[in-house]
């Protein structure tokens, strides 16, 4: 499945950022959401799954070092050329060649859509590795009233009830803070969480 959604975004990179890598899609209350988050966050923060980096970029410029990753080197590419001076790896969700418990916040913005739901497990374990104890993590998804898979504009990906991935962030050792869902005329039904990470593992 990696390599499928790889080859689906590296195909498709140009359409993408020109659709995608401004914040004209962006509901505004996602942008309060994510630069509130932002401002509590002691540390960097990683924006994993960054596509072309516009998030990265929106969480420096509100002071937070951020780093952004992805697996598509050319949104890499394209966010290291349009961003200069921010830190963006080519690098998978799953294992973010990042040391332990050293990062104050993971952003997983729309990035885990495309994971197999047998599958999310592994890149929550691996938020949870990198996050400093008390960390935080803040994801958006496609939000459902069952896990669903769709025909993604780009590769298929999945629609998750809250409940279902706050579960799937608590067996990965997360407390839950916030959940968040909205249905807007003409987008699909978003959702958002934010967790840190327990103390318990
Ligand atoms: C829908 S886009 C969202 C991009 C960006 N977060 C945004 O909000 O514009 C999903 C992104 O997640 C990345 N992605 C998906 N699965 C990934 C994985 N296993 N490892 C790294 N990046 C991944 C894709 O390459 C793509 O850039």
């Amino acid at each position: 499945m990696i390599n499928a959604v790889s080859d689906a975004y590296s195909r498709r990179a140009v359409e993408y950022v020109e659709r995608f890598a401004s914040f004209g899609a962006v509901h505004p209350s996602d942008r309060h959401l994510v630069a509130t988050w932002a401002n509590g966050i002691d540390g960097a923060v990683i924006d994993a799954g960054c596509g072309p980096g516009q998030w990265t970029n929106f969480l420096n410029e509100a002071g937070v070092p951020a780093l952004g990753v992805d697996l598509v080197p050319e949104f890499i590419a394209h966010a290291r050329d349009t961003y200069p001076g921010i830190p963006f790896r080519t690098s998978s969700l799953d294992n973010l060649d990042v040391d332990t418990g050293t990062i104050g916040g993971v952003l997983a913005w729309y990035s885990l859509i495309h994971h197999e739901p047998d599958t999310i497990h592994t890149p929550l374990l691996e938020f949870h590795r990198v996050l400093s104890p008390g960390g935080a993590l803040l994801i958006g998804f496609f939000e459902n009233h069952a896990i669903e898979k769709f025909d993604h504009a780009v590769v298929p990906a999945y629609r998750w009830p809250v409940s279902d991935l706050c579960d799937e962030l608590v067996a990965a050792g997360f407390d839950i803070l916030e959940t968040h869902a909205r249905t807007t005329t003409g987008q699909r039904p978003h959702g958002a969480i934010l967790a840190i990470r327990g103390d318990a593992r």
